[in-house]
């Protein structure tokens, strides 16, 4: 197999049908790089591109996202719990989102408009909390789709585009940016992205999160070992304005320097 047929099969893979094709395209070239055979490549892309994004909402929660919305339409809040519980990083912070954005939203003054970097479902929420200018990049076309479709019907100033935030950032200047459970995402994939991608925000304040514990659950260290890699990444280019930890969620919120 050739360059060529090996990128167009990954392209025409069903479970990748809906990935930002760019994404796709760039995790092809990463692994051919390193590996040279397409074949290869293409495996091992299939592998990166399942465990960055597909793991954390399966075609059939996306459906179900999908139904929850007439529900919620209907009167019934308890939908978007039930919405927000059908991707994996929305699911782990349902017990303290509350808290966590009460606290966040008041020490950032009420931002006007916010930008929600590989956003998951998160969007919904802020939605629902009745949040402004609210911009959500994913490269999971499904979340894409789901977002606008629930703040079309429910008239929210929310909108979603399918955008890999590698690989270009948002023109626009936010009061807030949200960079929840991304960085070690990002940084896995190639060393150095993570920082990269926060200096390409236009933002006055951002928040960064992550996860302390596994997705299966298990404390492992993580909060240490993310904590002292975060603190000199970003040393002398970004000031901690707050830190503080919601559940099993680390959370900063950051200044520029
Ligand atoms: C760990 S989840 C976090 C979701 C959301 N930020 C939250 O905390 O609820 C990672 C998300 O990042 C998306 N993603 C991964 N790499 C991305 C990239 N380079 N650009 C945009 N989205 C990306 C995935 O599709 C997935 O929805």
């Amino acid at each position: 197999m050739n360059k060529e047929q090996a990128l167009d099969r990954l392209l025409a893979a069903k479970n990748f049908r809906d990935i930002c094709p760019d994404t796709v395209k760039k995790e092809f070239e990463i692994q051919l790089a390193r590996r040279g055979d397409p074949s290869a490549a293409e495996k091992a892309a299939r592998e990166r591109l399942h465990a960055v994004t597909g793991a954390f909402m399966t075609p059939g929660e996306a459906r179900a996202v999908g139904a929850c919305l007439d529900e919620y339409l209907s009167g019934d809040e308890s939908a978007l719990t039930r919405a927000l519980r059908l991707h994996a990083s929305t699911r782990e912070r349902l017990e303290w989102m509350d808290a966590l954005f009460s606290r966040v939203l008041s020490f950032t003054g009420g931002p006007s408009r916010v930008f929600d970097a590989a956003c998951g479902l998160n969007p919904l929420y802020l939605g629902h909390l009745g949040l402004k200018g609210v911009l959500g990049w994913d490269i999971h076309g499904g979340a894409v789709k789901l977002i606008n479709d629930w703040a079309r019907a429910c008239g929210w100033d929310v909108r979603a585009e399918c955008r890999d935030v590698i690989l270009s950032a948002p023109d626009e200047t936010f009061g807030l940016a949200l960079a929840m459970k991304l960085l070690p995402v990002l940084e896995t994939g190639c060393k150095g992205s993570a920082l990269t991608f926060l200096k390409s925000l236009k933002a006055r304040f951002i928040l960064v999160t992550f996860p302390t514990r596994t997705l299966g659950g298990r404390n492992v260290g993580m909060e240490r070992t993310y904590s002292d890699w975060f603190a000199s990444e970003i040393a002398g280019h970004f000031e901690i304005a707050e830190v503080f930890t919601a559940g099993s969620e680390l959370c900063y919120i950051l200044k520029e320097a």
